[in-house]
């Protein structure tokens, strides 16, 4: 009788467990990956939310306010599709509250992933808090480790930001092995807090629709997001910008009219400009021609629209201007004034703009171009390498004040060190004007690309042959 009931025991255990067997299939294919909530509209009350499975499934958010119960809470469906040899999901979340923490799981609906947090913006608030980092660029486990490393120190040195602006080039060959390692290595920071995620050309140019096809950002209406996204979006009394600077050579007038349409309906106090490749850098890649095209094309904007602070990548050293207007320097008073608990020299009511480059967060790293094409390196307040370390930088604002910090994580000891503050008060208000919108369809804008192509390019010749070939010859 015993005999009989442990075989029966034996038989029942086999049947389980090859019951499971499909089901535990299922579930590996479903499990998620690379989740990251960004901005997608109004950052009060919505947000883009995307991931990976390994197999087609349904996408479904699941959200409570943080400390309520998730497990009973809102269902959100989205849509999922094929991509990069496997699946992902999108789904945005709307009718939030402002100024609520919320938390959240993506999954089929049966496998979910963890809980991750975000904050939305409190639109009755002048402040806001981010931290920025740049070209993580790594393409094996080990680099992306360094550089998740670089931004633990980030999140130590600002606990309380509400989002973090990645300036691109977040893998370098844009493959599933490295995606995966960069979600994989910034999952405590993409999981809980709010991404601002800036195309850089490692996820743009040759590696079309990679960007759109990873992030959830709601691109501007209308654009093409093959090469990347352009979009924007109001924290505190800020409305930022973040251009697709591998969208054509130079940028399509589509995004420069868009960029135009987009600042000039703002009446935000501050104007910040995201993007990827730089106007101010002085690295290897500031003398190659997509760039000198493009900072000829976009700085006469930057100036006209009044932006206050631009912040790039690409180059991967540490560069900050003064503040600079029409590619001079621009003379301005100080008054120095304690903020936050700490004495601090603003530069007050300054004319022009501060173009950040705040070097990479990852492991490969440029030495300082001394042959930047003029007046460049003039322009540079702080120039350098940063050879020592990983890079990012926080930004504590409200509705007169900039405070800019930047940091380098020691490769050897881990260790942070201050490399750079810099600081703007602001106490008059930029005058709105009245604005003519300019079209940003396809073909309306055609001829304005053909030209600037045209233009550019003969400026571009002219650049190299009678300004950088002398200075090499
Ligand atoms: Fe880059």
């Amino acid at each position: 009788m015993k005999i009989k009931t442990t075989r029966l025991t034996a038989l029942l255990l086999c049947l389980v467990m090859l019951m499971s067997v499909p089901f535990t299939a299922y579930a590996a294919g479903n499990e998620v990956s690379r989740v990251a909530v960004t901005i997608n509209g109004d950052s009060a009350n919505a947000r883009g939310i995307s991931w990976y499975t390994d197999e087609e499934c349904d996408s479904v958010v699941q959200i409570a306010k943080a400390g309520e119960d998730l497990e009973n809470g809102k269902l959100v469906k989205g849509d999922g599709y094929k991509a990069m040899k496997k699946y992902v999901h999108k789904v945005t979340v709307t009718d939030l509250e402002p100024a609520t923490r919320y938390a959240y799981r993506v999954g089929d609906g049966s496998v979910w992933s963890e809980i991750g947090y975000f904050t939305t913006s409190n639109p009755d608030s002048d402040k806001a808090e981010f931290i920025v980092i740049s070209d993580v660029q790594a393409s094996n486990e080990e680099n992306f480790q360094k550089a998740a490393a670089v931004m633990k120190q980030a999140v130590e040195t600002m606990p309380e930001h509400e989002f973090v602006v990645n300036l691109g080039d977040f893998v370098n060959d844009c493959t599933n092995e490295e995606w995966d390692s960069f979600f994989r290595n910034f999952a405590f920071s993409n999981m809980n807090t709010t991404m601002i995620p800036v195309a850089g050309n490692h996820e743009g140019n040759l590696q079309w629709n990679k960007f759109n096809n990873i992030f959830n950002v709601g691109a501007a209406k209308g654009s093409m997001t093959t090469t990347g996204c352009y979009y924007s979006f109001d924290w505190g009394d800020a409305h930022f910008a973040v251009l697709n600077s591998n969208d054509m050579y130079p940028m399509s007038q589509q995004q420069l009219n868009w960029l135009k349409n987009d600042m000039r309906a703002s009446d935000a106090q501050w104007k910040i400009i995201l993007m990827h490749r730089a106007v101010y850098s002085a690295g290897k890649n500031i003398n190659k021609p997509d760039t000198i095209i493009m900072r000829e094309v976009l700085l006469p904007i930057i100036d006209d629209l009044g932006i206050d602070v631009v912040f790039a990548g690409h180059d991967h050293m540490y560069f900050r201007t003064k503040q600079v207007k029409g590619d001079e320097v621009q003379l301005c008073e100080s008054v120095t004034e304690v903020y936050d608990g700490e004495e601090t020299t603003f530069m007050l009511n300054p004319a022009g703009t501060v173009h950040i480059l705040p070097s990479t967060t990852g492991t490969k790293r440029y030495s300082v171009n001394e042959s930047a094409i003029p007046p460049i390196l003039q322009c540079g307040d702080v120039v350098r390498d940063t050879k020592a370390g990983g890079c990012f930088a926080t930004v504590s604002m409200d509705n007169e004040h900039f405070v800019y910090k930047a940091y380098i994580v020691d490769d050897e000891t881990g260790e942070k060190e201050l490399i750079d503050s810099y600081a703007i008060k602001k106490t008059v208000k930029d005058e709105q004007k009245d604005y003519l919108k300019l079209p940003t369809d396809p073909i309306l804008t055609l001829p304005g690309n053909i030209i600037n192509f045209a233009v550019q390019l003969i400026k571009m010749i002219f650049t190299y042959l009678f300004e950088l070939l002398p200075a090499v010859v």
